[in-house]
C-alpha cells in the first residue's frame, strides 16, 4: 500500500526559524526520518526536529553527505537504501513518512534524490514539500543585508566545482551568494576584491547553531572555514531606490 513522503525544510538550525506548518507536518507524521552520515551520529536537521518531536518518532537514516564527484557507487547506495527504508514504513502502515531536511528541501537537499527514487519504487507514493528557510535568507537576516532590491538578479551556486562560476557570476548577476565554499575561500575573497565587491560582502558560518559566526567577509583570513559556511555578495547600490525600474 502506497502512501506519502513529505519532504519537509526544517531551515539551517535555529530551532525558531521553522515554520509553523512544518512543525504541524513533522507531528503528525507517522515516522520522521532524518539524514545522518552515520548511524551513531546525530543529523544536522534532526538537531532541530528533536526541538519540535518526540523523540521515539524520529528515525536516522545514512546518506553519503560527505561525498564528492556525481553519482558516486556510495551515493547510489544510499539512496536505495533510504528509498526501501521508505517503502519499509508504508510497508508497516505508516500512511505519512516525514523526511526532515536544512534549509529547503526543494535546495540542494538530498530529498530531491530520495524523492526520485521512492517514486520508482513505490508506485502511486504522493510526494509533497514544505519549504524551509534557506541559510542564504538566515545570514541575510543575521547580517542586515539586503538581498536583492528592485530590479536585480540573485545567483545562489554551490562552489564545490571551483571558482570560476563565481568570477562569472559577479559580472552577470547583481547578488551572488555562495554555497560550500570553503574549499575555495581564498580564491573567492581574491575575486571579490578584484571586482570591488569584498567590502560589502558577508559571511556566516553554524547560523543559528553553537559557535555562530557572522562577519565581513574581508574579516576572513586563511582559516579553514566549516562546511556549514555561505557568503553573500550583494549587489552594488548607491542610491535609495536607485534600482528601481
Ligand atoms: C547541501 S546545502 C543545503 C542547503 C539548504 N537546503 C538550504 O536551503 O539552505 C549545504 C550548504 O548550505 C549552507 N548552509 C546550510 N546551513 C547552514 C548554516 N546553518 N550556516 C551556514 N551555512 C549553512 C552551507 O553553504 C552548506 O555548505
Amino acid at each position: 500500500m502506497s502512501g506519502r513522503l513529505v519532504g519537509i525544510g526544517v531551515g539551517p538550525g535555529d530551532p525558531e526559524l521553522v515554520t509553523v506548518k512544518a512543525v504541524r507536518r513533522l507531528r503528525e507524521a507517522d515516522v520522521v526520518l532524518v539524514p545522518v552520515l552515520a548511524l551513531d551520529e546525530p543529523g544536522r536537521a534532526e538537531a532541530t526536529v528533536r526541538a519540535h518531536v518526540d523523540a521515539a518518532r524520529i528515525k536516522r537514516v545514512v546518506f553519503a553527505l560527505n561525498d564528492r564527484g556525481g553519482i558516486t557507487p556510495r551515493r547510489a547506495a544510499a539512496w536505495d537504501a533510504a528509498a526501501r527504508a521508505v517503502a519499509g514504513e508504508f510497508a508497516a502502515g505508516a500512511r505519512t513518512v516525514a523526511f526532515a531536511t536544512i534549509g529547503d528541501p526543494n535546495v540542494y537537499s538530498t530529498f530531491t534524490y530520495l524523492a526520485q527514487t521512492v517514486r520508482e519504487l513505490v508506485p502511486g507514493v504522493e510526494i509533497e514539500t514544505v519549504p524551509g528557510i534557506t541559510a542564504m535568507q538566515d545570514l541575510a537576516a543575521r547580517s542586515g543585508t539586503v538581498l536583492v532590491e528592485g530590479a536585480e538578479s540573485l545567483a545562489l551556486m554551490p562552489l564545490t566545482g571551483g571558482v570560476a562560476r563565481f568570477r562569472d557570476a559577479l559580472d552577470r548577476y547583481d547578488t551572488v551568494v555562495a554555497y560550500k565554499f570553503g574549499g575555495v575561500a581564498e580564491e573567492v575573497l581574491a575575486a571579490l576584491r578584484e571586482t570591488g565587491r569584498l567590502d560589502d560582502a558577508v559571511y556566516g558560518a553554524r547560523l543559528g547553531l553553537a559557535g555562530e559566526d557572522v562577519r565581513p567577509a574581508r574579516d576572513l583570513g586563511g582559516e579553514p572555514l566549516p562546511y556549514l559556511s555561505t557568503l553573500i555578495a550583494p549587489g552594488r547600490r548607491t542610491t535609495r531606490g536607485g534600482k528601481l525600474t
